[in-house]
């Protein structure tokens, strides 16, 4: 990189803006044979939780224009597995480790984050659109109070900085990141992916056998663009930006939109390449537009 890329979100150094997302790019070990996994900025790993998930019946995973479907159900080996068998080889990766976390009630996450905090992890990401079973099963993420609780129990557990990830299927996402940041977030990571469903005309069935799964890839990315763009001037602490971002141009959009750094999800799938292909692709486009640090464009959007 010819360019200033490195960004800071929340106190924690990235190389560069670029961040995996969580549950597309496992652990990073299947992508290692493609590149070294020091050119990325982060990597944040699977949602993890308190004791190992299967995860849901297959199929888990559908296609739709310009996007995908899944239902994985946060299959994972569990948190301990994590900490002793995967975080050492990790952090000798020369990126910045990022600990998705989740759970099916409040305690869960905070077990799940005071596990973390005696390692070496650089930062914790709490998924808040998982299933809350003690308030019915609706997401945490979907109200301001149970998204209040679970980042506050997770707050009450961990020193590391706690970027917490929104989920997109709300009425009013800056209701929700308010939320987040007045309970102890750090930095806020969005969106998620936003809820959908396709369905077999012939056999009538849901293609998901979990009926319902999540939307991601380039169909979401102007519903993310327009949420950060709210977010960010909602709130005081630094945002991640992420959904349906697969070139250069769209990761530029979602920065000037206030996002300082950037999550790659459902691109990789199409394209193992594209998270070195953007990072070249915004190195260009900074020199072409004589901007020698990446941080000079976050949050620039002009409104009419
Ligand atoms: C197969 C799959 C698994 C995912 N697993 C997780 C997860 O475990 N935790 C989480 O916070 N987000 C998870 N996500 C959401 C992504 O991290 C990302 O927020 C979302 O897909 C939108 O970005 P994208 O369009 O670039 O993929 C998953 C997405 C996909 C497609």
């Amino acid at each position: 990189m010819i360019n200033k890329m490195t960004v800071n979100v929340a106190g924690v150094d990235f190389k560069n803006p670029l961040i995996t997302a969580s549950g597309t790019f496992g652990y990073g070990r299947e992508y290692e044979q493609f590149y070294s996994l020091d050119k990325l900025g982060g990597i944040s790993i699977k949602g993890t939780t308190d004791k190992p998930r299967m995860g849901n019946l297959s199929p888990r995973i559908a296609e739709t224009p310009m996007g995908m479907l899944n239902s994985v159900g946060l299959e994972n080996p569990g948190i301990d597995y994590f900490i002793e068998e995967t975080l050492p080889w990790l952090l000798t990766k020369n990126t910045t480790i990022v600990a998705n976390i989740a759970g099916s009630t409040p305690e869960a996450c905070g077990e799940v984050a005071e596990k973390l905090d005696s390692t070496d992890i650089h930062m914790i990401e709490l998924n808040i659109s998982c299933p809350n079973v003690k308030q019915g099963g609706a997401a945490f993420g979907t109200s301001a109070k149970t998204a209040y609780d679970v980042v506050s129990k997770v707050r009450q557990k961990t020193k590391k900085p706690l970027m917490v990830k929104l989920s997109p299927n709300v009425t009013s996402i800056v209701e929700i990141a308010k939320a987040a940041q007045s309970a102890g977030a750090d930095a806020l990571s969005l969106i998620n992916t936003l809820l959908g469903m396709r369905i077999d005309i012939n056999t009538k069935r849901p293609i998901l056998r979990n009926n319902v799964g999540g939307l991601s890839g380039p169909a979401i990315f102007p519903v993310a663009v327009r949420m950060v763009w709210q977010v960010y001037k909602a709130v005081d602490i630094p945002i991640v930006g992420g959904g349906g971002i697969s070139s250069a141009e769209d990761a530029i959009e979602m920065m000037i939109a206030g996002a300082s750094a950037f999550q790659v999800g459902t691109a990789i799938f199409t394209d193992p390449y594209s998270p070195i292909n953007i990072l070249d692709g915004i190195d260009k486009w900074m020199t072409e537009n004589n901007i020698k640090d990446i941080n000079e464009i976050v949050g620039t959007v002009l409104e009419w």
